[in-house]
């Protein structure tokens, strides 16, 4: 056994680092430091989350995809990085401070030409977009996550991958009751997904750097 003497979330962050440091040589690790020097807050993706979203994508063989929540681009370069010279990424992003920060650090990763970034509530321009996306990846606003699944499923075909973030939430999507709007949009997500003939799913914890919580993935039947 393991002599544990650090708290178990310290012990999550040295595995990260330990799979990052082995498995991840290619971290776009500039991306979050930009981020931290314009003050965006420190919620995209772990490393290793950020390449397993990479290889999904290369997996699918994804050549267009969407992604709702741009953040700073973190994890736009690394979906960016799987399509390919000829693929394309749309992704959708409220804050046009934000955007603009992505638009840096995705032109400074060499894949800007690849991605489109529409800023805006994801949902207006959403509803304006055109298919088919090969892989859809939803990671913004936790209420509106049946909206988005609703767009995502529009915009897909059969066999297509929709992976949708953030959905244990260290626990509280247990908590019927709960008062966060938040954990009521990732339960009314798992109902939605639960009651959809178009969508086989399932969803997977996850902890590490970011804690505890996890990923729904579907393909679109
Ligand atoms: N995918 C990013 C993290 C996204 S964080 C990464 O892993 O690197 C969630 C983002 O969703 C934030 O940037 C937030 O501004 C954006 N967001 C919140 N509400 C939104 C809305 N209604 N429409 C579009 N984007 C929204
Ligand atoms: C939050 C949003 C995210 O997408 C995430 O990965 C972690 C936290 C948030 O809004 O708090
Ligand atoms: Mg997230």
């Amino acid at each position: 056994m393991v002599d544990r003497t650090r708290p178990i979330e310290e012990e999550w962050v040295a595995v990260d680092r330990y799979i990052a440091d082995r498995l991840i040589a290619d971290d776009p690790a500039a991306a979050l430091a930009a981020n931290a020097a314009a003050g965006l807050p420190e919620i995209d993706v772990s490393a290793p989350q950020g390449r397993m979203l990479h290889l999904l994508a290369r997996m699918a063989g994804a050549r267009r995809i969407l992604e709702i929540g741009t953040l700073g681009g973190y994890s736009t370069i690394w979906l960016a990085r799987a399509v390919g010279d000829g693929g394309r990424v749309v992704t959708l992003e409220l804050e046009p401070e934000y955007a603009g920060v992505a638009r840096a650090n995705l032109d400074e990763a060499g894949v800007g030409e690849r991605v489109e970034i529409i800023v805006g509530p994801a949902i207006d321009s959403l509803v304006a977009l055109e298919g088919p996306f090969d892989f859809v990846f939803i990671d913004a606003d936790k209420p509106s996550n049946v909206a988005y699944l609703r767009e995502a499923i529009r915009l897909t075909r059969p066999g297509a991958t929709i992976i949708v973030d953030n959905v244990v939430r260290e626990g509280a999507i247990l908590d019927a009751a709960s008062d966060d709007e938040r954990v009521q949009g990732t339960r009314a997500l798992f109902e939605a997904v639960s009651a959809e003939p178009r969508l086989s799913a399932t969803a997977v914890q996850t902890v590490g750097a970011k804690k505890w919580d996890g990923f729904l993935l579907a393909i679109r039947d």
